[in-house]
């Protein structure tokens, strides 16, 4: 099936020239005059092709004139210089072969406009409406941006596993992955409990929430690496920020500190944006028009900002001036909420935020202990609308800090062996940072539901698909 992608028909201006194209009809109307308009998509691009049918074809009564939206087609044809404006080329249909119909009375992209709620539903169709065509594209060139920043300084891409173990974050919101028969559990007779010796690992195992830990290993032997996975929480938070399954960017550098991690974060992000303005135009303007006002400005403005870098307690100070504007009372000690997120970024800064020096109590174990004994080395960046984008760190690279920290969160430093060797071996000051994916094509696209954003949604109770 030689063909050529509609991207490409309607770039070329070779009129007179045959081409083959293929791809789903979104809507056809006939012409007093003996012709048949139908407009064409492959998904290639935005914009569709229209096609122009002549009644002369042999199958135009029988097959073309019952030609309704979601019919594959394959048309030969000459491309146009076309009359209508709007478009400036068409293709004159020298056979158009219908490859599959589709009932217009049971199709449910047959009618016009269809909430996101409902097309999640039938998530198996809606890459074939033009929102997610677009979000599914510009995603597409987030993923290929992110590979050419890191490839370009030197990371090498690494792979972390999926099974694990370990709980990189400490915050048991693991899916556990078993073997064992749910109905015939396995119990050891002395304790009562699951003998999870009898299971597939010999003993429990989940899904990676992070592949930072690994990757911490690798950076301190490549020098820098970056993951791009898949990564799994079962938080019961149900958002329009959080997904159970999510793609996670996790550089980690070696010989790195704090600012230099925010300092390749900022980079990373500012290259981000450049990249959807460069390369995604079309699908931009659509969402710019149909998603979310504004859109355009943001990224353009966002493309060359520079970010501003305050401490949590800074954060906090700036917070509790404005407490009355939050349904959760600002006080140092506390996690940041959504609202005060977006507030910092939205209403003080007006642009990303870097917010750096957590208190220790409500950070995970690996970061770096500062010296005033309360705080440790983290960042997260924060952006208008979504709120954190990124969380990162410095890591402790010293052996006494970290076993001690292991233990004050009340977990057991044998079972971190491995990652306490990098300490013990050649240890080395390093720093890193992950980013949500998924939070980024939202941000990029203007789409309110991060379940928007990506194929297949996996959140409580969806997982239908
Ligand atoms: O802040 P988090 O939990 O940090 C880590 O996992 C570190 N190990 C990263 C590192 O230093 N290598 O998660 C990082 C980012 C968040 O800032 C957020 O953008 C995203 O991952 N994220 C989620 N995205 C969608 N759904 C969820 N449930 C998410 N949880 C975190
Ligand atoms: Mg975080």
């Amino acid at each position: 099936m030689k063909h050529t992608f509609i991207k490409a028909v309607l770039e070329s201006r070779d009129f007179g020239k045959d081409f083959t194209v293929a791809g789903w009809a979104r809507t056809r109307r006939d012409s007093k005059g003996g012709f048949s308009f139908i407009e064409l998509n492959d998904g290639s691009c935005y914009k569709n092709l229209q096609v122009v049918a002549p009644a002369a074809l042999p199958n135009y009564e029988s097959e073309i004139q019952r030609i309704t939206t979601g019919v594959s087609l394959k048309v030969r044809g000459k491309l146009v210089e076309s009359p209508a404006a709007g478009q400036a080329v068409e293709l004159h249909a020298e056979s158009v072969e219908v490859l599959g119909t589709c009932d217009p009375l049971a199709y449910p992209l047959s009618k016009g406009r269809i909430s996101f709620e409902r097309l999640r539903e039938v998530a198996h169709l809606r890459a074939r409406t033009n929102t997610f065509g677009a979000v599914m594209r510009i995603r597409n060139v987030l993923a290929m941006a992110t590979h050419r920043f890191f490839q370009s300084r030197g990371f090498y891409y690494f792979n972390a596993p999926i099974l694990t173990a370990s709980d990189c974050e400490g915050a048991g919101e693991m899916f556990q992955v078993t073997t064992l028969d749910m109905n015939r559990l396995p119990t050891d007779k002395a304790t009562g409990k699951v003998d999870f010796d009898r299971d597939f690992f010999g003993k429990p195992v989940n899904l990676t929430v992070s592949g930072q830990l690994e990757a911490e290993t690798y950076a301190c032997a490549l020098g820098s690496v970056y993951t791009f996975g898949p990564t799994f929480r079962a938080e019961k938070s149900n958002t329009t920020r959080h997904l159970s399954e999510f793609w996670m960017i996790e550089p980690e550098i070696a010989f790195a500190d704090l600012q230099d991690d925010a300092d390749v974060a900022e980079d990373y992000l500012r290259a981000l944006f450049t990249a959807v303005l460069q390369e995604c135009p079309e699908d931009l303007a659509f969402c710019d028009q149909r998603i979310e006002k504004g859109l355009l400005e943001r990224l353009t403005r966002l493309s060359t900002a520079k970010f501003a870098r305050i401490t949590y307690t800074e954060a906090i100070e700036l917070l509790e001036k404005a407490a009355d504007t939050f349904e959760f009372k600002p006080s140092w000690g506390c996690d940041l909420q959504s609202e005060h997120e977006r507030y910092l970024a939205e209403k003080v800064f007006n642009g990303p935020v870097i917010v750096m020096n957590y208190p220790k109590e409500i950070k995970a174990f690996y970061m770096r202990q500062n010296d005033d004994g309360k705080t440790v080395a983290a960042m997260d960046v924060l952006l208008p609308e979504v709120g954190e984008i990124i969380g990162g760190s410095q890591r402790e690279e010293r052996l006494d800090r970290l076993e001690e920290r292991i233990r004050e969160c009340g977990m057991d430093p044998a079972s971190y062996w491995w990652y306490l060797d990098l300490r013990r071996y050649g240890s080395v000051p390093h720093a890193g940072f992950g980013l949500g994916f998924e939070r980024m094509v939202r941000f990029c696209t203007g789409m309110a539901n991060i379940r928007d954003v990506i194929p297949f949604p996996r959140a409580p109770r969806e997982v239908e698909f």
